[in-house]
């Protein structure tokens, strides 16, 4: 059997069409929605990150703004910058992109971003509303992936879904929201003994560990749905996920591919939590 691979670039195409017109919507009403992101440092990646994330939000027609500071700087120069951002009407999402330098305190940055302007959902208090259950904004990966799996009318409830992987990025957050749904989940790390043993027990797979390839074939179940949120480089500049594509594929019901599946939806996710945010201010929603 060849797995159903899910596309995520035609997903994030789909969503992004709806959502250029609510941003139309918007600005017919005087209302632009506007992001600003933060970056701090010179970390290549980062900034390829926040260039596609600048580019995403011009096509769908959210005003982007970028605060760049040097590596260097004081935790409370970008606590200043936050503040003002939290005041400024034409802006409704603030973005801090991650990792910070070594003497941030990044739970402290996180939480001076007003809560109804925290598009990442990372403040702690948007932690905690999705512990209980009610998000204000849910963070964007697991949230993507969340779509995927209903767009694909994959049954959540009721199944048995593991996570390998415990980041607050996308482990734990997937976790609960997989819970929210009515999965019987389960967290593992890349350090779990025997995870074979969970793996392959499970009919919902999420990977999100940056160890390239690290679930083969046989630690999966047949028609499990399978979900890789890894982008790792090879020494050969190759991209893989965490996943072996091409032998998982033959088991799997469903796989999402790497590149072209769970990272396209990431950045949709903040363009959509940027929209509601907007949306929220003029009473649309
Ligand atoms: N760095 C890697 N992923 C993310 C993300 O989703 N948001 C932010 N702010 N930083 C990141």
């Amino acid at each position: 059997m060849s797995a159903n691979v899910i596309d995520g670039k035609a997903i994030a195409k789909e969503v992004r069409a709806e959502l250029k017109v609510r941003a139309e919507i918007l600005e017919k009403n005087g209302l632009k929605p506007g992001l600003a992101v933060i970056i701090v440092g010179d970390d290549p990646a980062a900034k390829i990150y926040v260039r596609n994330k600048v580019k995403a939000c011009s096509e769908v027609g959210i005003h982007s703004e970028v605060h760049n500071f040097p590596e260097d700087t004081l935790q409370d120069d970008v606590q200043c910058c936050i503040q003002e951002l939290n005041e400024n009407p034409f802006i409704h999402g603030i973005l801090v992109q991650l990792p910070l330098p070594q003497h941030f305190d990044a739970n402290r940055i996180m939480t001076s971003i007003a809560v109804e302007k925290d598009v990442d959902g990372f403040h702690l208090y948007n932690v905690g509303a999705l512990v209980t259950g009610n998000t204000v904004f849910s963070p964007c990966t697991p949230h993507g992936i969340m779509i995927m799996l209903n767009k694909k009318h994959i049954p959540i409830e009721g199944q048995h879904a593991v996570m390998v992987g415990r980041s607050n990025i996308v482990g734990k957050p997937m976790a609960l929201m997989l819970l929210e749904k009515g999965a019987t989940v389960t967290i593992c790390t890349s350090k779990t003994r025997d995870l074979a043993m969970y793996t392959k027990n499970a009919d919902i797979l999420v990977v999100a560990t940056g160890r390239p390839r690290m679930i083969s074939k046989e630690m999966v179940k047949s028609g499990a749905t399978v979900i890789d949120v890894g982008i790792n480089r090879l020494p050969d500049g190759k991209l893989v996920g965490d996943v072996d594509f091409a032998s998982v594929k033959e088991k799997a019901g469903f796989i999402t591919p790497v590149p072209g599946g769970v990272g396209p939806m990431t950045i949709t996710m903040l363009l959509c939590n940027t929209i509601e945010a907007a949306e929220r201010v003029y009473g649309v929603i």
